[in-house]
């Protein structure tokens, strides 16, 4: 079957399988490094939200539910966060934090039933990207919130756009299996890249009132250029390549790795440019 010809269904369950898999071990694996990286991305969005106290939000794609826990903070005792995952492991990670006004639910935010109009804030921090059918996932979001309430997200730009990824993929390329490459239509971290189709998408899943604006952000990559090679292939892209390569294989992409990332090195640790967009629209 061709990647062109994969179905919604078969899509969803790939997507299932790798963050109930590889993907959801490696995130949390990676977890305390993953929040120190994004950590001022999470800032910026969580600002552009503005839960206040009271509100009822949703967190999509939670992960181990470190902005649930944010969103849990603004929201109060009076207010309500509900974070959803595809992922066991990662709900079964985010449910150790005991947060008194949060509730995690192992489910695909694009289908789960939610109680209609009954949420003020549909948010994410890289967890939309995902969805087999955007269109008709986010039409699903879109009817859990109350006609005044907001979705606020953030996502990545395309990769060219982000050496913090492109860069050690480029580095390793040559001694590793290639990367699958995921179509224009298909789910994935950069499936939202392309502005357009983030318009067309919440435009269809009836949302209006688009704001989608750049957001440039240094990626924090290792403490030092030993730190990052050590960490490389743990998660993300490169894990599967480094899965299906031999030892030494991934010995000279991790040293390739090394030469690359070399000269972002300071004494801060090692980070490279990264490219978000950070969207907001509301119920059309
Ligand atoms: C890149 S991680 C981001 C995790 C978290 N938001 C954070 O910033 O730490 C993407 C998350 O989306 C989740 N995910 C993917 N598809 C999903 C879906 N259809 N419904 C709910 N969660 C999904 C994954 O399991 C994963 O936890």
């Amino acid at each position: 079957m061709t990647a062109a010809a994969k179905s919604t269904v078969a899509l969803a369950a790939e997507q299932a399988a790798h963050w109930n898999g590889p993907g959801g071990q490696g995130w949390l694996r990676a977890q305390a490094r993953l929040d120190h990286s994004l950590v001022e991305i999470g800032r910026r969005v969580l600002a552009l939200a503005n839960a206040q106290p009271g509100e009822k939000a949703i967190d999509v794609g939670c992960g181990p539910g470190t902005t649930t826990a944010a969103l849990a903070a603004s929201v109060g005792p009076e207010g309500h966060v509900l974070g959803v995952d595809i992922s066991r492991v990662l709900i079964e990670a985010a449910a150790t934090r005991r947060l008194s006004n949060a509730t995690f639910v192992v489910a695909d935010a694009g289908t789960h039933p939610f109680e209609a109009a009954s949420v003020d804030l549909i948010f994410s921090r890289f967890g939309v990207m995902f969805f087999a059918d955007p269109v008709a996932s986010f039409a699903n979001l879109r009817r859990a919130l109350k006609p005044a309430g907001r979705l606020t997200f953030v996502c990545w730009r395309p990769p060219q756009d982000n050496p913090w990824s492109l860069a050690p993929v480029k580095a390793a390329a040559p001694f590793l299996p290639p990367l699958p490459r995921p179509g224009p239509e298909e789910p994935g971290q950069f499936a939202f890249g392309d502005r357009a189709r983030v318009e067309r998408i919440l435009t269809g899943a009836g949302f209006a009132g688009l704001a989608i604006e750049p957001l440039d952000v240094q990626i924090w990559m290792g403490k030092d250029v030993a730190d990052v090679v050590a960490n490389a292939g743990r998660f993300g892209p490169l894990a599967r390549s480094f899965a299906d390569a031999d030892p030494e294989s991934v010995a000279r992409a991790k040293a390739a790795i090394g030469e690359a990332l070399a000269p972002h090195a300071t004494t801060e640790g090692v980070s490279l440019p990264g490219a978000c967009w950070l969207v907001s629209a509301r119920p059309g």
